[in-house]
């Protein structure tokens, strides 16, 4: 087979030593550096405390939009430029955020506990970064700085969900209302908005969205002192350690087809430490990256005990070594650093440090549990589909195939609507991936299951669209055997998952979670149609 020029560029970028995420997102050629780049290797390590992102508070009570007797909290989060050190070494660093933070506050919300979130746009009315007028939304007559909130895995109407063509210009906001009817998990907010969300997204306009409930209660896993957030994302700096968001060599098309950098913020920092005790810990992992699969590990090959995906907690513990997570999708792990009093661990992505964990030595009284069955969970049965709906993804390349642009099943964003399940009813969608990434497909307003994986011949399916297989069916890994918003959908495979479209009828939208591909077509409204 002839290697395209872009294959080449991905195989020089992989042999000059850039971390190439295993049956994931690829690397392009190193783009357009203009101004000088800051080596995050030049940095001292492990110099600043690992920053917990404060807690959201409600400042009052409203009526709710269901019941008007009823009062439910209220918060008000807006966002804001600010400057943030994320290096001890480093000069402020001009960043976008909610509540003027990296991340963002983080809710910590209960289950069936419905609240109210006014999501003010206060930022400046210039962008910071690059905008590519010829995509789809942020062409140059669309006002250059809009956002919209998004609440990720939120089971939530319509309206509230934060259509990425509801976005406001600063000086305006919108009241949002979250219902919480869902399991406890780890839900994040972020930006949506049409054409720009993956500069918005860069710039810092993410946080953590937590759901407690009684049978999670139950399970005493590690207390609150105990459970921390990691929010994981990549990123480039410049020598004056601004945030750096390469360009293509086409000035009127300065869209780039995937993100990576080579600078990885931890809860905003760089190489940041924390403080544990030899004891039972619960880390919330998020990747937040644009486009980067981590491999996360520990130095000294500890077990990561997964406990839950992006829906909530698994049927039983997972133990590995190394799990893989995607853009936009969470792991909630324990770990257990009882026999690691005095030491220090590094987590890793493969053998690149994000962080550290110092050990302290003196051994303490744990009453926390890792418990053996966690969250009982049924199997949505393929016979229960009305309907399975094969869905391709899709690269467009120029001549000397640099993709131009990505599209689900051969659509454009503005195409009508073609997926429209009905309310409460099951649906398999298949995923058929010919490109040579792997697509973190997203879908919101539904938790899914992961069916099963098979390979295909990708010319056959290019040349004349039929599916051979060339593979056993697989399972999904038991990593990602729970409840699932996110789905890794392999190159060269068919990824089925099936969903129940329930919650509420209205618009939607499903797209891939690298936000370049996101912003570059690869999202499509869905209509969930009201029964009669
Ligand atoms: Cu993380 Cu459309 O969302
Ligand atoms: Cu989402
Ligand atoms: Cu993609």
């Amino acid at each position: 087979m002839p290697i395209s020029r872009r294959d080449f560029l991905r195989r020089s970028a992989f042999a000059a030593g850039a971390t190439l995420a295993r049956q994931s997102g690829h690397q392009h050629a190193a783009p357009i550096q203009a101004r000088p780049a800051l080596d995050p290797n030049s940095l001292a390590k492990f110099v600043d405390p690992l920053p917990i992102p404060a807690l959201a508070h409600s400042m009052t009570t409203r009526p709710s939009p269901t019941d008007p007797k009823i009062k439910i909290p209220f918060y008000r989060v807006s966002m804001q430029a600010f400057d943030t050190h994320v290096h001890r070494d480093l000069k402020p660093t001009r960043m976008w955020g909610f509540g003027g933070s990296f991340p963002g506050p983080t809710f910590d919300v209960a289950s069936t506990q419905e609240i109210l979130v006014e999501w003010a746009n206060e930022l400046p009315h210039q962008h910071f970064l690059p905008i590519d007028h010829t995509l789809h939304g942020a062409e140059k007559d669309q006002p250059e700085v809009r956002s919209v909130a998004h609440v990720h895995g939120a089971k939530v109407p319509p309206e509230s969900d934060g259509y990425p063509e509801n976005w406001l210009v600063p000086g305006k906001s919108a009241v949002y209302h979250y219902p919480n009817q869902q399991d406890a998990a780890m839900l994040w907010y972020h930006d949506h908005a049409m054409g720009i969300n993956r500069l918005n997204i860069f710039a810092g306009l993410a946080g953590a969205y937590i759901v407690r409930d009684k049978v999670e209660d139950a399970l005493h896993l590690p207390p609150a002192k105990y459970e921390v957030p990691l929010v994981i994302c990549d990123r480039m700096f410049d020598k004056d350690g601004q945030l750096y968001y390469p360009v293509s060599d086409k000035p009127d098309t300065p869209w780039i087809p995937e993100f990576f950098g080579d600078a990885h913020l931890v809860n905003g920092k760089l190489f940041p430490f924390l403080e544990v005790e030899p004891r039972k810990y619960r880390f919330r992992v998020l990747n937040a990256g644009n486009g980067r699969f981590y491999h996360l590990g520990l130095s000294n090959k500890l077990p990561l005990h997964q406990i839950g995906t992006d829906q909530g907690l698994l049927a039983a513990p997972v133990a590995a070594q190394q799990i893989m997570i995607a853009p936009g999708e969470r792991l909630d792990l324990v770990v257990d650093f009882k026999e690691c009093a005095g030491t220090q661990i590094l987590l890793t992505d493969d053998f690149v440090p994000l962080m550290q964990f110092r050990v302290s030595a003196t051994s303490v009284k744990d009453d926390s549990a890792l418990p053996l069955a966690l969250r009982p969970m049924q199997k949505l049965q393929e016979s229960a589909a009305a309907k399975t709906r094969f869905l391709s993804l899709d690269e467009i390349d120029d001549k000397v195939q640099n993709p131009v642009r990505m599209l689900l099943n051969g659509k454009a964003w503005h195409d009508p609507v073609t997926e429209n399940p009905t309310l409460n009813s099951t649906e398999i969608w298949a995923f058929v991936n010919p490109t040579d990434d792997s697509h973190p497909i997203h879908l919101h307003l539904v938790k899914f299951q992961i069916l099963d994986r098979r390979k295909i011949e990708n010319f056959a399916y290019l040349s004349r669209q039929e599916l051979h297989f060339t593979g056993p069916v697989v399972p999904p890994d038991p990593d990602e055997a729970g409840w699932k918003d996110t789905v890794r959908a392999h190159p060269g495979m068919l990824t089925r998952i099936i969903a129940r479209f329930e919650g509420y009828p209205g618009r939607y939208v499903w797209h891939c979670h690298i936000l370049e591909h996101e912003d570059n077509e690869m999202m499509r409204p869905f209509d969930v149609l009201q029964t009669r």
